[in-house]
């Protein structure tokens, strides 16, 4: 039995993915004896409507000085990202002297644009290593977990802050009531709390069961947000979704009462009650859709086994930890994955063991198919490998559905 996050309610889980390791532990092969496991399990607090894992892994195996994850691999998301902060200058920075706080700024993808427009700017990032990046270029960088008590520090330090932002990192603290209070004693009475993560909707939606992993360990909706905030004095007046790692959503916080409400936050309340987000029902469809992804990935990758095709992954993203342990995807069926990180490359994905090697091997010797574990930059990969089609090469996906591409 396990309380929810929020509410303290008891959650079941309504998905168990059996043991899984670090999603983000890629490993060197004399690493393999002490890999570290733990129980992924996915619940629904009925009270509260937070998705949620019902286990944690400490933080700190997680986020350290290795951290295997760099933000600006993608140059899809650094205009992302450009354009968020371009979207958060025209509409809330209007004080003069603005000061801007990131969470999980990671190697300073997204503060850049305010360094480089010499606005004041905290970055807090606990790996020490992408820290490290952000800072070579300039970018202020605390390197600790951020919570209640960094909050009270950084505002005795800095002041408190016009804007605090934070993407794909909100979704990863168990600690949402020490975030949610931190983040009230650290925004100006007309402050905002600008954030962005994977989306319930889409996950439930497109079946991108891949999302699933220890990182994450809530699954936002609107409503269940609203609850959050709510308890700390703070409303969701903006919603905005966004269409990056596979459907996202932004939310725009403030104090309450400061700001009136966007219409877009009841507009999409009244669209997640139609999609029964806050319904039990609806997880138990979702962990069907889930089993039959996995059975269908599973059937196509052992056909083209036996057929001796050559197959690869693409992207050894955390979520294909997920995928590979889960659907039990071996060596002997992918042959290694493809994937630009240098600190990734010549190590073992976490768990199934499969190698990840440079980018340039899937190009010095197409296979006959690459499965786009990366699927949420499948735009911007699809285009920029048009001479691996050219060449006869096709993509399997699993998202929405396990499919042929080409
Ligand atoms: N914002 C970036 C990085 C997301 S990965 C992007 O969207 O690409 C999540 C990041 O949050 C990691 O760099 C991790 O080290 C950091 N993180 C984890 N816990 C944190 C905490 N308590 N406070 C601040 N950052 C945290
Ligand atoms: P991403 O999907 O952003 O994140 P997560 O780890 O949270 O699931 O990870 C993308 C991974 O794919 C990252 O390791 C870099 C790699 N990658 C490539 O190898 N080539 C590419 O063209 C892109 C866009 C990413
Ligand atoms: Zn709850």
């Amino acid at each position: 039995m396990k309380s929810c996050l929020v509410c303290n309610s008891t959650i079941e889980p309504f998905l168990s993915f059996g043991k899984m390791p670090i999603a983000n532990g890629f490993l060197t092969s004399d690493q393999v004896r002490d890999e570290y496991f733990f129980d992924l399990q996915v619940g629904f607090c009925h009270r509260c409507t937070m998705v949620q894992l019902t286990e944690h892994v400490d933080r700190e195996k997680m986020f350290h000085d290795e951290y295997a994850f760099f933000s600006s691999t993608s140059t899809r998301m650094a205009r992302h990202f450009g354009e968020f902060a371009a979207s958060v200058r025209q509409d809330y920075l209007r004080l003069p002297d603005p000061f801007v706080v990131e969470i999980g700024s990671n190697d300073g993808i997204m503060l850049q644009n305010f360094a480089q427009a010499n606005i004041r700017h905290l970055g807090i990032e606990p790996s020490a290593n992408v820290a490290a990046v952000a800072r070579s270029k300039g970018i202020n960088t605390i390197c600790e977990f951020f919570d209640e008590q960094l909050a009270r520090r950084i505002v005795a330090e800095y002041g408190q802050a016009d804007a605090f932002l934070g993407a794909n990192v909100m979704c990863h603290l168990p600690y949402l009531h020490s975030v949610a209070a931190g983040i009230r004693i650290l925004l100006k009475p007309s402050g905002v709390l600008v954030f962005e993560d994977p989306y319930i909707g889409d996950i439930v939606e497109k079946t991108s069961y891949d999302q699933i992993y220890d990182e994450h360990a809530s699954y936002f909706s609107v409503a269940s947000i609203s609850n959050l905030f709510e308890q700390h004095d703070l409303e969701v007046v903006d919603v905005i979704p966004q269409n990056v790692h596979g459907g996202s959503m932004r939310y725009v916080i403030a104090h309450k009462g400061a700001r009136t409400p966007s219409p877009a936050v009841a507009t999409q309340r009244a669209k997640e009650t139609e999609m029964g987000l806050g319904e039990a029902t609806t997880y138990e469809k979702l962990r069907r859709n889930i089993e039959r992804s996995r059975d269908d990935l599973m059937n196509l990758l052992r056909d083209l086994k036996s057929q001796g095709k050559r197959v690869v992954g693409y992207g050894a993203t955390s979520k294909s930890t997920t995928v590979t342990n889960y659907c039990g995807i071996t060596p002997e069926l992918i042959e290694f994955i493809s994937d630009t990180t240098p600190i990734k490359q010549g190590k073992l994905s976490p768990g199934a063991h499969i190698p990840v090697r440079p980018y340039q091997e899937f190009v010095d010797d197409y296979p006959d198919y690459a499965l786009l574990f990366a699927w949420n930059h499948g735009e911007e990969i699809i285009e920029k490998e048009s001479a691996f089609q050219q060449a006869g090469g096709k993509w399997i996906v699993y998202v929405p559905e396990v499919k042929v591409l080409g």
